[in-house]
């Protein structure tokens, strides 16, 4: 386990090891987990300027307002953050936000991917999509495939291209390939089928888009039970019980609080824990294991415990050449031996190009281009 004091060492870096002004887009910013790493990433870094993609502008103009009294030591208020309005659900809106980042940046640092609400309601979108896997998977997907010109600029200019989509980490389990969009298949088997699926598409995404002599890190996160508004959102039996489990565990003390969720993923965005890139690895933690079962940061991580001794700013950090993707439980700790085992199981078995193959036909019905 990552421990919270770790994670604080590591954040306090970020201002004097890190560039200024990155880049960064929040998809889901406007609450709970992506407000609650939007607002530490504004704590730590500087000058960054931020992209809030979603509905809700009051929650928008609130967290803008929010945000002018942080930032580190002689750079509080120093964030932009410009609200996008859009609704995720929709793929076209999606290509919309896109486009319009496109131009406005040369380039995109940091991505957080947090939109969406747990259902296990089979409805479907208008345009055609399971509405949970809407805003939980085609929307990012979509967003990630699009900025990929822009996280490879920001790899070779910054050494620091990163993607952090939280969902359901370390959970991986059958997939079922017949029924990608989890139309059919019985409720305890969409955890498991939508964690393998997650991973295998950031898997995707990292062999088909990114070019591999570039350092783009993909990160599927499992954020744990965290405290946030998303289980009032929860409708039917589900909400009930997402509600009585919160409860019971806020009782016991395993749901974490917002703020220390926020520190997280922030870690998860930003420390070379999770390499290429990133700033110093904090003592106690060591470089994470990928979901092929290698560790991308080895020869990295060593040159990052030098630089954390560095006193000069804004060190330049070496960067790997390679996409590196993880899969990582609430703790920030990397899949175990079964589920690395699983996923190169359905690597060999082609399953990363069924999934490709899928998505590009249903962005197609829906009438957008995946690249
Ligand atoms: N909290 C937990 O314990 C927990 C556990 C496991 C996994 N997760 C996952 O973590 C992610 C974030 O959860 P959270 O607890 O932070 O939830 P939350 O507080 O409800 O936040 C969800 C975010 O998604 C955005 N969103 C939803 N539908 C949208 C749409 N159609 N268009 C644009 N934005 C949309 C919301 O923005 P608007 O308000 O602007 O609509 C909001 O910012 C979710 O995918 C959730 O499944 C959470």
């Amino acid at each position: 386990m990552v421990a919270l004091s770790s994670i604080h060492a590591s954040n306090v870096l970020i201002s004097t090891h890190l560039p200024p002004h990155l880049v960064c887009v929040f998809l889901g910013g406007t609450s709970g987990i992506g407000e609650s790493t939007l607002k530490a990433l504004v704590s730590h870094a500087v000058q960054p300027k931020i992209y809030l993609v979603g509905r809700n502008k009051a929650s928008a103009e609130r967290i803008i307002e929010e945000c002018k009294g942080l930032g580190p030591e002689g750079y509080v208020g120093g964030a932009e953050v410009i609200w996008l309005k859009a609704d995720l659900s929709r793929m076209k809106a999606v290509v919309g936000v896109c486009e319009d980042i496109k131009r406005r940046e040369s380039k995109v640092n940091l991505v957080l991917l947090s939109t969406g609400t747990p259902s296990f309601d089979r409805s479907l979108t208008p345009e055609g999509l399971r509405a949970f896997l809407a805003t939980a998977y085609y929307d990012r997907t979509l967003l990630i495939a699009h900025l990929t010109p822009l996280l490879l600029n920001a790899s070779a200019s910054d050494s620091l291209a990163r993607v952090v989509s939280v969902g359901c980490g370390c959970d991986e389990g059958i997939i079922y390939p017949t029924d990608f969009p989890a139309l059919k298949i019985p409720f305890s088997a969409i955890r498991g089928h939508f964690g393998t699926l997650t991973t295998l598409t950031l898997e995707a995404l990292a062999q088909h888009i990114v070019d591999a002599s570039s350092g783009v890190t993909f990160i599927h996160a499992n954020p744990g039970l965290v405290r946030t508004p998303y289980q009032d959102r929860m409708t039917g039996w589900f909400g009930v019980f997402a509600r009585t489990l919160m409860w019971v565990k806020k009782m016991t003390g395993e749901a974490i609080g917002i703020e220390e969720s926020g520190e997280r993923h922030l870690h998860l965005l930003t420390s070379a824990r999770y390499a290429p890139g990133g700033g110093p690895i904090a003592d106690g933690t060591s470089p994470a294991i990928q979901t092929n079962g290698s560790r991308a940061g080895d020869t990295q991580a060593n040159d990052l415990d030098n630089a954390s001794n560095s006193s000069k700013p804004n060190d330049v950090i070496h960067r790997t050449t390679m996409n590196a993707v993880y899969s990582l439980d609430k703790n920030g700790e990397p899949a175990g031996q079964n589920i690395v085992g699983l996923l190169n199981k359905y690597c060999e078995e082609g399953m990363i190009d069924n999934i490709w193959a899928w998505l590009k036909n249903e962005y197609d019905r829906v009438g957008v281009n995946l690249v």
